[in-house]
């Protein structure tokens, strides 16, 4: 199968399609934010999983994720001041806070459809939301085993299995495979 290889960041928004201008040292400083919020979120979730599931195992990080990292995400959103917000989104969430909101849902979507293509993900995606505001997008991909513990055939481990559909009866975030498109943490930045 013929692959196409997509190395450089690109703008979503169709160029035809932006009424507004955006200018490329605008957009260099939206990467530069977008790259160091995403960066913060997922080194303190990244982080506290591996711990977690260091110390405890799968059982102890499933609570320490489901009690924390929600409020996790909100903290380092607080500590980006009121410019910048942080979350986390998928087609597939868990969370129902997590849901696509507004196009970001068909963002996801142009994402999974190019992945289905045989596109390797760009790193990062811009998308120009309006004059001076834009959103910041860090795919996420299933980039590690352990992910699978909790979002792949979780039914290997059934003591895990019945505490994620306990807490999570509307869970959507299971049957993934490595290299499958996650989700992804959204930046949205009032330049
Ligand atoms: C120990 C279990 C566990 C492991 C391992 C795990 N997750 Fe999760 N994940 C969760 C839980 C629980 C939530 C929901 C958190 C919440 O309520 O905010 C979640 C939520 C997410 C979300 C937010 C979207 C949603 O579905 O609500 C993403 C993205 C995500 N996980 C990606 C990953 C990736 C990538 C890995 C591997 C690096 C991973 N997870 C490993 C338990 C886990």
């Amino acid at each position: 199968m013929k692959r196409l290889l997509l190395t450089t960041t690109f703008v979503a928004a169709a160029l035809l399609a932006n009424p507004y201008e955006s200018k490329p040292e605008e957009i260099a400083a939206v990467k530069a934010t977008g790259q160091k919020a995403s960066a913060a979120l997922l080194k303190s979730l990244g982080g506290n999983l591996q711990k977690h599931l260091q110390s405890g195992g799968p059982m102890e990080a499933f609570g320490f994720c489901s009690d924390h990292a929600y409020t996790m995400t909100e903290a380092v959103d607080q500590s980006m001041g009121s410019d910048v917000s942080v979350k986390r989104i998928s087609l597939k969430y868990r969370n129902p806070v997590n849901a696509p909101q507004g196009s970001e849902k068909a963002i996801l979507e142009s994402l999974e459809t190019l992945q289905a293509n045989g596109v390797v993900l760009p790193d990062e995606v811009v998308e120009v939301i309006g004059d001076g505001v834009y959103k910041y997008y860090k795919p996420l991909l299933i980039n590690k085993e352990a992910c699978l513990k909790c979002h792949g055939d979780i039914d290997k481990l059934p003591e895990l299995a019945k505490a994620i559909r306990e807490r999570y009866p509307e869970d959507k975030a299971t049957g993934y495979r490595m290299n499958d498109l996650r989700g992804a943490v959204v930046v949205t930045v009032k330049h």
